[in-house]
């Protein structure tokens, strides 16, 4: 994370300093199926990435467009982004720094190994990243939204706590759709 130029928080409370109406964003994944929904509910215009299985899933939950990553590559075919939550993550998150304004934002999930520090100076973009973290006040204020339907938790499938390993081995698979949820009795 040290080559990072710039570090913010980026969380439910944290969109309320990103002016979303009217920006172009893109976002896709567990994580990611969020990043659209909260994306959307705070008006902004969201590319979706994934595989074409998820494209169905992704459009009802509020994108409004979709890009097979298996069929196009989303950082040749998209410009002039505000920003980008990169589900995926790693060295190679820096694709995405052509795709964004100037001014605009780069947010890989996951930051390790990013490679694209000097690129995202030069380009004028901001590249930010958060570990999460259990905070009372940000599910006081994302509740309501789940409540009232506004924020959807698609869950790929639930398992037993005893039944741990079996979700370990699902998750290892990789193409999970939403989450994967354990039942403590
Ligand atoms: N910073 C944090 O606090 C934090 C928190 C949670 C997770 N993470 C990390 O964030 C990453 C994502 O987690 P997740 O749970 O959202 O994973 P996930 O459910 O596997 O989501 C990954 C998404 O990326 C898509 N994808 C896969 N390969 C791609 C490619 N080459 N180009 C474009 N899109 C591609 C997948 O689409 P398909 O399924 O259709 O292939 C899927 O939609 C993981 O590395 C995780 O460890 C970080």
């Amino acid at each position: 994370m040290s080559d990072m130029t710039n570090r913010t928080r980026f969380s439910l409370t944290g969109t309320n300093r990103f002016r979303w109406k009217g920006k172009r964003c893109w976002a896709a994944g567990g994580v990611g199926h969020f990043a659209l929904q909260l994306a959307k509910w705070r008006g902004a215009h969201v590319i979706a990435v994934a595989s074409g299985k998820n494209e169905a899933l992704l459009r009802d939950l509020g994108a409004d467009k979709f890009i097979d990553y298996t069929r196009q590559a989303p950082e040749d075919v998209v410009r002039e982004v505000d920003l980008v939550v990169d589900g995926v993550g790693g060295p190679k998150s820096g694709r995405f720094l052509r795709t964004l304004k100037r001014g605009g934002t780069l947010f890989p999930i996951f930051s390790l190994g990013f490679e694209g520090a000097d690129e995202a100076r030069e380009r004028g973009v901001t590249v930010s990243t958060t570990q999460v973290r259990s905070s009372g006040t940000q599910l006081e204020e994302i509740a309501p939204l789940l409540s009232d339907g506004t924020i959807k938790v698609v869950i790929d499938g639930t398992y037993l706590l005893e039944q741990a390993s079996d979700a370990h081995a699902r998750a290892e698979q990789g193409h999970i759709q939403g989450k994967i949820v354990l039942t403590v009795r």
